[in-house]
C-alpha cells in the first residue's frame, strides 16, 4: 500500500508539517502521536466518515458514497500503522476496505489536541465611534487581479462587518463585476444591480433624496441578504453623507446595560413588510436574532420604513414599542455611528445582517448622486476566502516541492 498515492477527501492542498510517528488503538479511538510528541485522538466513526478511499467516496466529486448506517454497531479498527511517508493506515472490521490518511490532511484536521475548528470564520470585532473612524480601506484599482488585497478586504468585512475599496473604475455595472469576482449574486425584486439615485416615481425611500435612518436592506425577506455592495459612480450633490452602525455593538451594549430591552428585542416578533404596488413581502422576526446554539447575536433586522403592523398581545405591544424606539435611538446615537462621504470610485462591501447603513438627505437639484448596489450572501465571502487560502497553500506546496 505504501506506493499508493496520498489521497485526501477534498480538492485542497495540505502541506506536510508535523506527521504521525506512532499510533495505538484505544477502545473506539485511534490515538496518533506526532513528531512534536503531542497526541490526537480520532474516533473510528470520524475516520471512516472522512476516509479518502475510492471505496468510501466518489473520487470525481470527493463526496461520500459510504452510508454510515450500513456499518454494524460493532464496526471497529483491527489495526493501525504509520507508513514511512507519514500516512496513517487503518484496517477495518467486517470486510470494509482499509483507509489511508494523508499526514498533512490529518494534522490539519486533528480535532482533539490539534487545534482544528470546523467553523473557521474570523471572530467578529464589534466597533463604535470610539474604535472606528472610517471604513477599513484598501486600494481597489486592481481588485480583479490582486488576490492579496481581495483577501485583506474580505477579511476586514468578516471581522468588522465592512470594508471600502477606493479607486475602483466608475464604469456602470462595475459593481456586478466585483460582486461576481467574490461569488454568486443575489437578485431581488429591485433587480440584479440597483441604481440608488433620486427617481421620479420611487418604489423605495432609497430612491429619493430623503434621509435614510440606519437600517438593513430587505428585512422583509425570510432570509435577508447577507452582504451588500454600494459603489459610487457620481457624487456632486450636497449632503448624502453615509452612516454606518454596528448592530453587534448595540446588541452587546444592551446585554450589558439594558437587559430587559435586549430580552424584548430578541424574543418578540415584529412585522417587516414592504409596501410596493406590485409585491407584498412580509416576514416576522425579533429585531436581534440569536444563534440557536450559542445564544450570541448574529443578525439585526431594523428598518424604520419597512415594517408592518404587529399582532402582539395587547399587554406586550407597549413594551415592544418602547424597546423598538430605544434601539432606533441607539442606532442614531453618535457613540455608535461613523459617517463618511462617498467619492466616485469608492466601493463599500458590508454585512447587511450585522451593520445598519443610512445616509443624510441630499439636494438632487444642486448636483448628481449615483450609487449602484448589489447583494450577495455571507457564504460567498467565506467560500472565496477559503479558496484564496487554498490557492496560497497550493503555491506554497509548489514552491517547496
Ligand atoms: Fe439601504
Amino acid at each position: 500500500m505504501t506506493d499508493a498515492p496520498l489521497l485526501t477527501p477534498d480538492f485542497d492542498v495540505w502541506p506536510i508539517g508535523r506527521r504521525p510517528t506512532a499510533v495505538a488503538l484505544t477502545g473506539t479511538d485511534v490515538v496518533v502521536t506526532w513528531t512534536d510528541a503531542s497526541t490526537s485522538r480520532f474516533d473510528i466513526w470520524w475516520l471512516i466518515d472522512n476516509s479518502p478511499m475510492p471505496e468510501h467516496i466518489n473520487r470525481a466529486t470527493r463526496e461520500a458514497t459510504l452510508d454510515l448506517s450500513t456499518l454494524p454497531d460493532d464496526f471497529h479498527a483491527t489495526a493501525a500503522t504509520v507508513e514511512p511517508s507519514g500516512a496513517l493506515y487503518v484496517t477495518w472490521s467486517h470486510g470494509i476496505a482499509s483507509s489511508r490518511y494523508h499526514p498533512g490532511w490529518l494534522a490539519a484536521h486533528a480535532y482533539d489536541g490539534g487545534g482544528f475548528v470546523a467553523d473557521d470564520r474570523p471572530t467578529p470585532i464589534a466597533w463604535g465611534a470610539d474604535t472606528m473612524a472610517e471604513p477599513p480601506s484598501f486600494d481597489g484599482s486592481a481588485i480583479l487581479e490582486d488576490d492579496t488585497t481581495l483577501e485583506a478586504w474580505l477579511t476586514a468585512v468578516a471581522v468588522y462587518g465592512f470594508g471600502r475599496l477606493r479607486g475602483v473604475s466608475t464604469a456602470p455595472d462595475t459593481v456586478n463585476t466585483v460582486a461576481r469576482h467574490i461569488g454568486t449574486v443575489r437578485e431581488t425584486n429591485f433587480g440584479r444591480v440597483f441604481d440608488v439615485r433620486s427617481k421620479v416615481d420611487p418604489d423605495s425611500n432609497a430612491y429619493t433624496a430623503l434621509e435614510l435612518t440606519p437600517h438593513v436592506d430587505l428585512p422583509t425577506r425570510e432570509y435577508q441578504p447577507g452582504l451588500q455592495i454600494l459603489h459610487c459612480l457620481e457624487n456632486t450633490a450636497p449632503g448624502g453623507e453615509a452612516v454606518m452602525v454596528d448592530g453587534l455593538r448595540i446588541a452587546r451594549f444592551l446585554v450589558e446595560h439594558e437587559p430587559e430591552t435586549y430580552r424584548i428585542l430578541t424574543t418578540e416578533r415584529f412585522t417587516f413588510q414592504n409596501r410596493s404596488k406590485t409585491s407584498d413581502y412580509r416576514w416576522l422576526s425579533p429585531v436581534i436574532v440569536l444563534d440557536p446554539t450559542t445564544n450570541a447575536p448574529v443578525e439585526v433586522r431594523i428598518a424604520g420604513f419597512l415594517r408592518g403592523p404587529t399582532d402582539l398581545p395587547a399587554d406586550r405591544t407597549g413594551p415592544a414599542y418602547r424597546a423598538l424606539r430605544r434601539i432606533f435611538a441607539l442606532s442614531r446615537d453618535p457613540r455608535f455611528q461613523i459617517r463618511y462621504g462617498y467619492r466616485p470610485g469608492d466601493l463599500v462591501l458590508f454585512d447587511n445582517r450585522r451593520l445598519m447603513h443610512g445616509r443624510a438627505a441630499f439636494d438632487p437639484s444642486a448636483g448628481s448622486r449615483w450609487l449602484q448596489g448589489i447583494y450577495l450572501e455571507r457564504d460567498e465571502l467565506h467560500s472565496r476566502l477559503r479558496i484564496l487560502r487554498r490557492n496560497a497553500r497550493a503555491r506554497t506546496a509548489v514552491a517547496t516541492a
